[in-house]
């Protein structure tokens, strides 16, 4: 055996365990809660809560991760001594740091200046290192190029999250749902509700619910600041606002490549103070404490199912846990930190109490 052929039989051996790893790493791991929200039983509504803030690394992005090395080691990006850079500040970056450990790959995450201690402490707990950009649009770049001075893989989470995750089944997050529901009073149901970062979970919900021949409709929430329901209500693609979004991980500053608008039947545009808000709501009427996004997705579902209420509609509506409220101390669960930005989220809490007891819904004044 040449010296060419001992390398890519090396490669194989490699690619093989890899993959064994993150096939065992799934195995591992049992398939997220789908929590009940108690709604007055004379409405004949249902609404769940797909828990992703339960996976090993706390986030709905443990999926991505997963699916992002199993896409680069199929396609021979990433072999075993290829560096992995992620342009990410948030819960991709959390992830990937864990698989690349799992792995015994070095990764780099590049971020804004200004991420929070507690990312960084957590990227860094998987042996990750950060990298940081003084401007935070940056960090596409800056990744590129460390990818090519390293000779690196840039993971790029926003081109191949809408390609990397199979949108038919292998679990993906809709099909856990759908399994998760079939014992319900609604196991179809009316709408799935959720936000949109890099559109990878919007994309796959969206095609699953086609491809399985759903009646199912998909809306899609959005923050201030945020070009995706612009884009999505104009029909202009190339929607730029250049402003990076309050809510982590959603909204984003232009339109991304696996942002997918034509599997989304509807999108809501959520104040910020509204998801803080619905986020806060949440802790005190369930006990379970999530992150900003959550906010925006359940704030998304008390409208629709204001809606649901007025047209007379029955049925059930899930919506995601998305990460844990543990990670923002310093921001959405600090009031001080909503003074600094201007947040009165007052109007809104009281708008959800009065709708839950009430049913009936008067949103707060703009
Ligand atoms: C906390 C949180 N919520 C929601 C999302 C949106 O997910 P997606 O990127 O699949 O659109 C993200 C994405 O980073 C996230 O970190």
């Amino acid at each position: 055996m040449d010296a060419q052929e001992s390398c890519s039989a090396r490669n194989h051996t490699w690619i093989a365990e890899a993959i064994r790893r993150l096939r065992a790493d799934a195995n591992r791991s049992a398939d997220t809660h789908l929590h009940v929200f108690p709604l007055p039983q004379e409405w004949e509504i249902q609404l769940y809560l797909k828990d992703e803030s339960v996976h090993p690394t706390g986030s709905l992005k443990h999926r991505l991760a997963r699916s992002l090395f199993l896409y680069g080691i199929a396609n021979g990006w990433i072999t075993e001594t290829t560096p992995v850079i992620e342009a990410s500040s948030g819960s991709t970056a959390v992830s990937e740091a864990y698989f690349a450990q799992l792995l015994g790959l070095r990764f780099i995450a590049v971020m804004p200046k200004s991420t929070s201690p507690e990312k960084i402490e957590l990227v860094e707990r998987y042996g990750g290192e950060c990298h940081f950009t003084e401007i935070p649009l940056e960090i596409y770049n800056e990744a590129k190029r460390l990818a090519e001075e390293l000779d690196g893989h840039y993971m790029d989470q926003f081109t191949y999250a809408e390609r990397a995750t199979d949108w038919r089944g292998n679990n993906n997050i809709a099909e856990s749902i759908f399994e998760q529901m079939l014992c319900e009073p609604h196991p179809i149901p009316e709408w799935i509700v959720v936000g949109a970062g890099t559109g990878g979970t919007s994309a796959t919900i969206g095609r699953y619910l086609r491809y399985n021949r759903y009646l199912t409709k998909l809306a899609v929430v959005d923050p201030e600041n945020s070009s995706y329901y612009p884009s999505w209500a104009t029909g202009a693609t190339d929607y730029t606002t250049g402003m990076p979004s309050r809510i982590e991980g959603i909204g984003r500053p232009r339109v991304e490549p696996s942002f997918i608008p034509t599997v989304i039947d509807l999108m809501l545009d959520v104040p910020d103070a509204a998801s803080v808000a619905a986020m806060r709501h949440l802790e005190r009427s369930t006990g379970l404490k999530a992150g900003g996004s959550t906010g925006t997705n359940m704030w998304g579902v008390w409208r629709l199912i204001a809606q649901m209420r007025k047209t007379g509609a029955k049925g059930s509506i899930v919506t995601l846990i998305c990460d844990g409220g543990e990670r923002y101390p310093h921001t959405y669960y600090d009031d001080g930190w909503l003074r600094q930005n201007n947040l009165d989220i007052a109007p809104y809490e009281k708008t959800i109490e009065r709708f839950l007891e009430t049913g009936s819904w008067e949103a707060p004044a703009n």
